[in-house]
């Protein structure tokens, strides 16, 4: 069966309500809670797909940066997709993804992030894997970090800003790490249920060298602290980290948080105690090729070029011949060149952020290149593994 969509912003006070009682049926939540949700995120964020003049399904919107090569690069994430059930498998969501691309497009949004609950869907948009999100824990007894090097300043009551600038300064040397958007900060410091969220500096109140945000749960087998935030800019910072957690051990069994996939936090402890618990992938799209080429920072020591050939099915801007040249940690993009590496919008997502190398893109069926080009995209897209600690 086929349908005709419309999409568009909040157009009734009705759509509200529609869109809550949708969610709230998609993502199994407990009644009145996607109300809440929506008003976080704020209504005029929310993008509505209608058939037979009703709301049938929605998104939700966050405008957000994230941090490509030291440089920030605006980013929309996407959240929220649902389609009331009786809607499905008629092409609702797509078109849904394919309106807010178009729109995103005409306002110049370099890339887009989502978390995926099946990939199929997103790559028929242009999206694919980017990074990693991963959860880690350890036993606090295994932790074994005695020595503190600074003190820790509790911060109450909790206001996020206080962080920001820290967290700014760790962020922009992690590849895709994100600029958050102002709700994602909120999520941050509020309670899930009746938990105490405790916040510190690590460090002198003046001066500090990182923090750490966390609360505290029980669970079937033993108590957990929950790492909610962290920031460590120095080695004393970090050794204070573990010293500080490892002193909850008399109650607390374990400790969890979230890193990267290659989390540099574990090497300073005595033995391989920490384990990953959770990892998946999120996706990207680029939007506008250009921009998202040009704002993203390369690395510093390269001087390179390499000529495009690009496909993309819905935002034409993005079809044809490119030639990136990258010189003093910049990139400057004009139309034309040899094409010597092709590849769908899709294979450009895990191509920009590295999470695979070029070699192994092309091994995986996503990009065809020749020898030169496939050594001019590895060193212009060299970079660590990408990775965020926020799920939206
Ligand atoms: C996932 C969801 C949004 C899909 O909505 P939908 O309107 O049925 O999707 P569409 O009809 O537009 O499907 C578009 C494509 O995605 C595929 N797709 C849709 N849902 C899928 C699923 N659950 N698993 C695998 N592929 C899926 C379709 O097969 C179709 O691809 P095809 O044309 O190549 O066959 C809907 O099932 C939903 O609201 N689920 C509950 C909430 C949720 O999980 N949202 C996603 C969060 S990231």
């Amino acid at each position: 069966m086929t349908h005709q969509f419309e999409y568009s912003t909040l157009a009734h006070p009705q759509d509200i309500q529609q869109l809550a009682t949708i969610l709230e049926q998609c993502y199994v939540m407990p009644s009145g809670d996607s109300e809440i949700y929506i008003n976080r995120i704020g209504t005029e964020n929310f993008r509505f797909i209608r058939g037979c003049e009703q709301v049938i399904g929605g998104l939700a919107t966050l405008a957000m940066g994230q941090w490509w090569g030291g440089q920030r690069v605006p980013m929309t994430g996407i959240a929220a997709v649902g389609i009331a059930p009786e809607y499905r498998g008629s092409g609702a969501a797509i078109a849904l993804m394919e309106h807010t691309l178009k729109e995103l497009h005409t306002q110049e949004v370099p890339i887009s992030v989502l978390y995926p609950a099946t990939q199929r869907l997103y790559r028929k948009a242009g999206y694919e894997q980017g990074g990693s999100f991963c959860s880690w824990e350890i036993s606090t007894q295994s932790i074994q970090v005695r020595e503190q090097p600074l003190p820790l300043q509790p911060i109450i009551p909790i206001n996020h800003e206080v962080f920001h600038d820290l967290y700014q300064q760790q962020a922009r040397l992690i590849h895709g790490y994100l600029d958050r958007n102002p709700v994602i900060w909120q999520g941050l410091i509020q309670p899930d249920n009746q938990e105490i969220i405790y916040s510190y500096f690590i460090g002198d109140k003046d001066q500090p060298q990182g923090y750490i945000i966390f609360s505290q749960h029980s669970a079937e087998d033993g108590v957990f602290l929950r790492v909610r935030d962290w920031v460590v800019l120095t080695d004393a910072a970090v050794q204070t980290f573990w010293s500080f957690v490892a002193n909850h051990r008399s109650q607390i069994k374990q400790v969890r948080w979230k890193s990267s996939v290659i989390d540099s936090l574990t090497l300073q402890l005595p033995e391989q105690t920490a384990k990953i618990s959770h990892h998946e992938r999120w996706m990207l799209r680029v939007i506008d090729l250009v921009k998202a080429l040009e704002m993203r920072g390369y690395p510093p020591g390269i001087q390179a070029e390499l000529h495009l050939e690009v496909k993309d099915d819905l935002l034409i801007d993005n079809n044809g011949k490119f030639i990136l040249f990258v010189a003093n940690g910049r990139g400057e993009v004009t139309r034309g060149g040899k094409g010597e590496l092709q590849l769908d919008i899709r294979g450009l997502a895990p191509l920009y952020t590295s999470l695979f190398t070029p070699y192994h893109l092309q091994l995986a069926g996503k990009l065809h290149a020749t020898e030169t080009a496939l050594l001019a995209a590895t060193q212009i897209f060299a970079g660590v593994s990408p990775w965020m600690a926020n799920f939206f």
